[in-house]
């Protein structure tokens, strides 16, 4: 059960990044990020636009992509990707106000606010697919915003080397850019893993069941919108 495995690490990382960026609900400086605390005490109400959106879209994400909650349980599914949209929105248009202050100079504002206009679109195009009935385009764009939300959890750990000494400004700031890369590289090969005819009993994570490019898949049956 590859795809279980998969599915299960990504939302326990997922968890335990939205557990740990909880902190700052606590609204005490001394949790803050160090380099970063005189600018966030500063800048409060677009760094928790930002951390609330971003704990909200990065926990229901992952329960989006089960197909149990589709098909007859398809309520739970539309209600929790109201939510998700409403979260990557405010993660979105936080994460741009933050981006103008964030940390690593203008490589990683750059990284950050890249990172954020991306997300916005590929979730703005899921919504857009999905108006339209386009269940596998939607699939698609909702992969590739919750890879592009998931990025908190990878830039989280490509810091970890700074921990055992590389400079921290630097990993930092090509973080910005290579978790994003990474993270929709992983995107694109689950999509076209999905697309391509199933052989076996695998399920694909990103559960499409067609494998005609999205683009010519259209289901116009509102009883078939997953
Ligand atoms: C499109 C996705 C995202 C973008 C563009 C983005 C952007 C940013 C930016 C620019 C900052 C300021 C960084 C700095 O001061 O150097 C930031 C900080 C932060 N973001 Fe995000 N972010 C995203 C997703 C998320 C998600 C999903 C969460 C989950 C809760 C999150 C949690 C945080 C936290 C806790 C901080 C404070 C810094 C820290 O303690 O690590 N972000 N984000």
């Amino acid at each position: 059960m590859k795809h279980r495995k998969l599915w299960l690490t990504m939302t326990i990382l997922a968890l335990m990044t939205a557990a740990a960026s909880a902190r700052y609900f606590s609204l005490n400086p001394q949790v803050f990020m160090t380099q970063q605390r005189l600018t966030y005490m500063a800048n409060l109400t677009p760094l928790l636009l930002h951390i609330t959106g971003g704990t909200v879209a990065l926990t229901t994400g992952p329960f989006q992509f089960l197909t149990g909650l589709r098909g007859p349980h398809r309520t739970l599914h539309r209600w929790l990707g109201r939510v998700y949209l409403l979260g990557a929105l405010a993660a979105g248009v936080g994460g741009l106000l933050m981006a103008r202050i964030a940390f690593g100079g203008p490589v990683a504002r750059i990284g950050f606010a890249v990172l954020a206009l991306e997300m916005l679109g590929a979730t703005a195009l899921a919504l857009r697919a999905i108006l339209r009935r386009r269940i596998p385009a939607h699939r698609e764009w909702m992969t590739r915003s919750y890879a592009l939300i998931f990025v908190a959890v990878t830039f989280r750990l490509f810091l970890i080397p700074t921990a055992l000494g590389a400079p921290f400004a630097l990993v930092y700031a090509a973080d910005a850019w290579l978790s994003t890369i990474v993270n929709l590289l992983v995107a694109e090969a689950l999509i076209r893993r999905a697309r391509r005819p199933r052989t076996s009993g695998a399920r694909p994570l990103t559960g499409s069941t067609e494998s005609a490019p999205a683009g010519r898949r259209t289901i116009s049956s509102p009883t078939s919108a997953s």
